[in-house]
């Protein structure tokens, strides 16, 4: 375990609080349960067999919906019948409201849900909502359908409504690239790869289906999207949020809620969004999962905060605050962070769930609080939080009715989060229709879904380098594929995907039962027939198989694909040391290079930007899928023969030495930028020329935005897809380093062949404003560089010169 400092903690109690299994970063490929049965109170210990579910289905290929990506839900407010039912219910069911459980704690030792459990946590503890899928803790099964997840959720609801207060329950899950606990349920590419499109719209389709299939196990309540900067790329979570920019991840953060929620308080096949964490999660010092940040706080503002607060004007209706610590301070005991900023400056008026076991962490793993009791008091008193992911035992629900008896906690206090949970579960239908709708669940997995996923992952996947045309591939190649991630489903899935840290080595593909394909499935549905494909390297990279007989059929074939890559993980079973990838693999392609002297196309399959080694000077293409989901198998595929022309750009900045691993295209500009690639970058199969830009106004005033106006042309020989990004860099800051970049706007163009556009993009001057130290607003007057897609080498730019109102500008007095 990584968090050593702590040594007077048994190394099982810090697993246990903090949520984790016990294994570490060798747990890739078993079932990693989470926390199972740490704190049950079944004394029983489950095998860890799980069955199949063989529920089938035959989704109808398409449905139609209501688009509502312009949809932003009213404000929030409680209702009067609202307040009176919390004015009905007793401290202990108040107190049960704002507890949350994990489903492992209600599955037998049969892997079944246990009745007479939920019994005890709803009669006893009164408790209002459940987490979390069965298969993640030895359930029965290890994938449940939407039929066998409803028959769990469904049951503990009837549970629910006859026992207690008889009030419904929320039910939340990681619904975060579709639902992916959801057997069947459309399996997105992850969201770096969703930023990778450059395009909103596809977040938005992969939010919305992501919640349909959610509400078809009837589960109301999705915890996404996911909108930390991906700023150390060592980091486990890199591939699960929206890249390492403020503005790209406010697009995507924006559309995503959209997607989920749509009319929600209308809408049943839509649930509520869950803006997460809150906040500065991405940038742990040392690259290891939770460990705590240093970030300014006007850093965190100018950066951290952005898609936080476009989640709010979306409408997210719940948030998520963050595990650890930020500068020192407890995030979930900060009045700061959680009261102050989240709620006060930025608006957030929905309701706020800690992350897992985040209170009695405090007591447990950081030493934050005396105990566990004194954690629950210092997060209710100084923080707004409403619902507390227990997850796992009655702390918070003891404490809490303990604190509130003795006077130290005000039942008002309580009211306030219960009216937020109880007006949620109102507008979620709960009440009404408190089922899961089984009509549902006969989309889940259409065909139209599939289509959206396969969008996705067709538009993100990245070209980083191709020489000599060695890309497209032509079907009268002889191509050899190699490589371990080719041949899998579940290393293009990742973590969070059918698991929390994907599929077991038990299970393999096999799990997927159809619900995806593989690149050489792909392969094979481009060409029509059953590519040569040959393992030769482990995923870990300890060893190569049958690396003579890979040699010699590599000498034999015209073109080589090597698909490298990483095995899956989440949260803490990703902590590495280096973002090397595995030597072996990359040691395959010195010696294919050497050996077999073939042109080398490279494929990766990978959550987090690792390091290539020699491999950028070796392969003669090189294509990044990041992690393109379940359904990445074709789209690799038809990318890889020209079928689909690559038009994604690198949503974060790819490190080409250990020292960069926390570089980003926004760092102060004096600072070497010199990455294995550049954010924002990528290259397609046709030849793109942008024609001069030209600015409607050489100033730049305060409510005056401008705009830039550019032609690029398509000379072809493909159809291409083109993010068209404009940046900004301000020549000087005066005591302030200026970025060296910062993307502005941007947009998706379409062009045939020989086809131009011209295109209209706003800039405005309060978009350069800075938070100074002080936490003001500035803008500095000093002209500002605007250029188009900067690493295309074109070399597009303009210049204006920004104006601020007097009371933006800098003085002495504010040094
Ligand atoms: C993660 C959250 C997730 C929660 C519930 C935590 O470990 O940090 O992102 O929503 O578990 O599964």
């Amino acid at each position: 375990m990584r968090f050593a400092p702590l040594v007077h903690y048994a190394e099982l109690s810090v697993a246990v609080a903090f949520g984790l299994a016990l294994a570490n970063t060798d747990s890739a490929g078993s079932l990693v349960v989470r926390n199972e049965g740490q704190n049950s109170l079944l004394t029983c210990s489950r095998s860890g067999a799980q069955e199949l579910d063989n529920v089938h289905w035959d989704p109808v290929e398409s449905y139609s919906y209501q688009n509502t990506s312009s949809v932003v839900p009213g404000p929030w407010v409680i209702d009067r019948d609202i307040i009176r039912m919390v004015g009905k219910l007793s401290i202990e069911e108040k107190v049960g409201q704002m507890s949350q459980i994990q489903v492992g704690q209600v599955i037998g030792c049969d892997g079944k849900l246990n009745e007479s459990m939920v019994e005890h946590w709803i009669n006893k503890w009164k408790v209002g909502s459940f987490l979390e899928t069965p298969g993640n803790h030895d359930g029965e099964f290890s994938w449940y359908s939407p039929e066998n997840f409803a028959d769990v959720t469904d049951t503990v609801q009837r549970i629910a409504l006859k026992t207690g207060p008889k009030l419904p329950i929320i039910w939340g899950l990681d619904s975060v690239r579709g639902a992916n606990y959801v057997k069947g349920g459309t399996i997105f590419p992850s969201g770096t790869s969703t930023a990778a499109t450059f395009n909103q719209q596809l977040a938005y389709e992969a939010g919305r289906i992501a919640a349909k299939d959610t509400r078809a196990a009837g589960v109301h309540w999705s915890f996404a999207p996911v909108l930390d900067l991906s700023v150390n790329k060592l980091w486990s979570r890199t591939y699960e949020n929206f890249g390492e920019d403020p503005y790209l991840s406010s697009q995507m953060s924006s559309a995503s809620v959209k997607g989920f929620q749509g009319d929600y308080k209308h809408d049943r096949s839509r649930v509520a969004a869950c803006l997460k964490h809150f906040i500065g999660y991405g940038y742990p010092f040392d690259g290891s999962d939770r460990a705590n940040r240093h970030i300014a706080t006007h850093e965190l503002l100018e950066y951290y905060v952005p898609p936080f607060q476009a989640a709010i004007d979306a409408g997210s209706a719940t948030a998520m605050e963050s595990y650890g610590v930020v500068n020192g301070e407890a995030v979930m005991l900060s009045h700061y962070y959680l009261t102050q900023l989240l709620r006060k400056q930025m608006g957030f008026a929905g309701l706020l769930v800690t992350d897992w076991a985040e209170i009695n962490s405090q007591a447990d793993i950081y030493a934050t609080a005396r105990n566990r009791t004194h954690a629950t008091q210092i997060a209710l008193q100084r923080t707004s939080v409403d619902m507390s992911m227990v997850a796992d035992d009655e702390s918070f629900m003891q404490a809490t009715v303990d604190l509130v008896k003795n006077g130290a906690i005000s039942e008002a206090r309580l009211d306030e989060s219960v009216a937020r949970i109880l007006q949620l579960k109102k507008d979620l239908g709960l009440f009404d229709s408190p089922f899961a709708d089984k009509a549902l669940a006969e989309t889940v997995g259409s065909l139209q879904d599939v289509e959206a996923a396969r969008d996705t992952a067709r538009e993100s996947i990245t070209l980083l380098k191709n020489d000599k045309g060695v890309l497209p591939l032509s079907k009268s190649d002889r191509v050899l594929f190699i490589g371990p991630t080719l041949n899998s489903t579940r290393y293009m899935g990742g973590g969070w995907n059918v698991h929390w840290t994907g599929p077991s080595d038990e299970e393999g593909d096999a799990v997927y039962q159809g619900f995806g394909d593989t690149v050489i499935k792909g392969v094979e549905q481009v060409t029509g027939a059953a590519p040569k494909y040959m393992k030769a390297v482990d995923i870990n990279g300890t060893g190569f198989v049958d690396i003579d007989k890979v040699i010699a059929a590599a000498k034999d074939a015209d073109k080589i694909v090597i698909g490298l890559g990483e095995n899956s993980y989440a949260e803490n079973s990703g902590n590495i040391d280096g973002l090397l990838l595995p030597q072996k693999q990359l040691d395959l392609v010195s010696i294919l290079a050497s050996k077999a002297k073939k042109p080398i196309a490279v494929v990766l399959i990978e959550g987090r930007p690792r390091r290539l080694g020699n491999v950028p000077k070796l392969a003669d293409a090189i294509l990044d899928a990041y992690l393109p989901g379940a359904y990445g198998g074709l789209p690799i595929a038809e990318i890889l023969y020209g079928k689909v022309n690559p038009s994604g750009r690198l949503p974060i900045t790819y490190p080409a030495t250990e020292a960069q691993a926390s570089s980003t295209i926004w760092q102060s500009s004096y600072v070497d930028y010199r990455p294995q690639w550049p954010f924002g970058f990528g290259l397609g199969y046709s030849k793109l020329k942008y024609s001069n830009v030209t600015l409607s106004s050489n100033t730049l005033k305060m409510g005056s935005p401008i705009t830039a106006k550019l032609t690029v042309t398509n000379h072809g020989p493909y159809p291409q897809k083109e993010p068209v990004q404009l940046y900004t860099h301000q020549h000087y800051r005066v005591g302030y380093a200026p970025d060296l970049y910062r993307l502005r706007a941007f947009e998706k163009v379409d062009l045939g062949v020989g086809e131009s556009k011209t295109i209209s993009l706003k800039l405005s001057a309060e978009e350069l404003a800075f938070w100074d130290r002080n936490l003001r607003k500035r803008v500095e007057p000093a002209p500002v560089t605007v250029a188009i897609n900067p690493f295309t080498q074109m070399d597009i730019h303009a210049v204006v010169e920004l104006e601020a109102d007097p009371e933006y500008v800098l003085d002495e007095a504010d040094y």
